[in-house]
C-alpha cells in the first residue's frame, strides 16, 4: 500500500503543506527542528489517529489553533482506486475520522487500512523498556493476520476488568468470580494460541534478517514468548492458586495481558549488554521482519516511517539496513538532516526527496 497524496494543515510547525510522495523512498531532509518528524507524526495520524510521540492533543495542533487536520489519498490495494482518508485532531483530544467521505467511529478501520511500521528513537522502548511495548509489537502482527484476534482481544480486556473490579471488592462470591474466570481462561487459550503461532513465523524471518544485518556478531541473539504465566501449567489452575494473593493486590497477576517477547543476548537481558547502535539494529530485524509476514499474509505491503534513520548507526550498517528496507518493497519515510548520508543507498528504488524549512516544504 502507499500514500499517493499527503495534506496536512496546523500540526506542530506545519501551517499547510502538501506533498505528492512516491511509491518507493521518500526522503525527508532539513535542519534540527525543521519539522521532519512532525511530518512523520502526520502520517502516523492517519493509521492510528494519535500521536506517537505525546498523548497530549494540545502539543499537537499548531499553537494559537484549534485543530490540526491532515488528509491522505491511501491505495490501499493496487487494483482499487485510492481511498481519502481524513483525520482532525481538536486541542481538547477528540478526534473526527473521514473514510472515503463517510465518518468512522473506531480507528481499527485505520489501523486496517494504513498499516505503519514505525521506527524513531523512542522504538528503543521495545528493548529497554517493560513488557507492554513488546505486546503491542506483537499484537500489532497477530491483529493483521488473525481475522478474530481483535474481538477476542476486547472480550478478554472487558473479563479482565470485570474480575480485578471483583477482586477489588474484597468480598467476592465464589461462584460469580468462576464465570468470569472460565471466560477469562477460554478467551486467553485463543489468544495465546494466536500469540504462539505468530512468533513461531516471527522467529525464523527475525534471525535471518538480524543475520543479513549483523552477520556473525549478535548471533546470541535469541527471543521468547513468555504466555503471561507459568508454560505448561493450566490458567484456571494458576488463578484459583493466586487468588489470594490477587485479592490481596486488587488485580489479576497472571494471563496475557503479562505476556512478553523476550529478547536475549547470551542469556541475559538484550538491552542491559547491546550498545545503542546494535539495539538499533534488533529491533529494526524485529520491525522488517514484522513487515515481511505482514506482505506474506495479506498480500499488501506497509509503510515504514523511519525517523532519524541515520543515528546510532556507522557507514557500514546503514547501508545493509537501506538494502533490507528495499527488499521489502514498501513505501519508506526516511527524515534525515543530512541528504548526502543516503546518496548511494537505493539504487533500485524511486527516491523523492522533501527539503523542509521552518515548517515549510520548499
Ligand atoms: N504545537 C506546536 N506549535 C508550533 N510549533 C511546534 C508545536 N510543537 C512543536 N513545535 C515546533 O515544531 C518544530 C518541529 O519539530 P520536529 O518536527 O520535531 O523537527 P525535526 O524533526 O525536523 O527536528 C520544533 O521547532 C518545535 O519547537
Ligand atoms: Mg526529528
Amino acid at each position: 500500500m502507499s500514500i499517493s497524496r499527503l495534506s496536512v494543515t496546523n500540526l506542530r510547525n506545519i501551517g499547510s503543506a502538501e506533498l505528492l510522495p512516491c511509491s518507493g523512498v521518500n526522503l525527508i531532509v532539513g535542519p534540527n527542528g525543521s519539522g521532519k518528524t512532525s511530518l512523520l507524526e502526520a502520517i502516523y495520524l492517519l493509521g492510528r489517529a494519535r500521536s506517537f510521540k505525546s498523548n497530549k492533543s494540545a502539543v499537537f495542533v499548531r499553537s494559537g489553533e484549534k485543530e490540526a487536520t491532515v488528509y491522505g489519498e491511501v491505495n490501499a490495494l493496487a487494483s482499487l482506486p485510492p481511498v481519502t482518508i481524513g483525520v482532525s485532531k481538536t486541542l481538547d483530544g477528540r478526534h473526527q475520522l473521514k473514510v472515503a467521505g463517510s465518518f468512522v467511529s473506531n480507528t481499527a478501520a485505520l489501523l486496517e487500512l494504513v498499516p505503519i511500521q514505525l521506527i524513531e528513537p523512542d522504538t528503543f522502548k521495545l528493548l529497554s523498556s517493560g513488557p507492554n511495548y513488546r505486546r503491542q509489537f506483537v499484537d500489532w502482527g497477530v491483529f493483521h493476520v488473525e481475522h478474530v484476534f481483535f474481538d477476542v482481544w476486547q472480550r478478554l480486556n472487558r473479563c479482565l476488568k470485570q474480575r480485578n473490579k471483583l477482586l477489588r471488592r474484597g468480598k467476592i462470591e465464589r461462584s460469580v468470580l468462576a464465570v468470569w474466570d472460565d471466560e477469562f481462561v477460554q478467551y486467553a487459550a485463543t489468544l495465546t494460541e494466536q500469540r504462539e503461532r505468530y512468533i513461531e513465523q516471527l522467529k525464523p524471518c527475525f534471525y535471518r534478517l538480524l543475520s543479513e544485518l549483523v552477520a556473525e556478531d549478535l548471533c546470541g541473539i535469541e527471543i521468547d514468548f513468555y504466555q503471561g504465566w507459568r508454560a505448561n501449567t493450566s490458567l484456571s489452575e494458576v488463578l484459583s492458586a493466586g487468588l489470594e494473593s490477587d485479592l490481596k493486590r486488587g488485580f489479576t497477576q497472571a494471563g496475557p495481558h503479562r505476556a512478553d517477547l523476550r529478547v536475549r543476548y547470551l542469556g541475559q537481558n538484550a538491552a542491559d549488554l547491546l550498545s545503542r547502535g546494535q539495539q538499533k539494529l534488533v529491533i529494526c530485524a524485529l520491525k522488517i521482519a514484522q513487515g515481511y509476514l505482514f506482505s506474506k499474509s495479506t498480500g499488501r505491503t506497509c509503510i515504514y516511517l523511519l525517523d532519524d534513520l541515520a543515528a546510532e548507526l556507522d557507514e557500514v550498517f546503514r547501508e545493509r539496513l537501506c538494502k533490507l528496507l528495499s527488499t521489502l518493497d514498501c513505501q519508506l519515510f526516511i527524515t534525515s538532516v543530512d541528504e548526502q548520508l543516503f546518496s548511494r543507498s537505493w539504487p533500485s528504488m524511486d527516491v523523492k526527496v522533501f527539503h523542509v524549512k521552518q515548517g515549510e516544504l520548499e
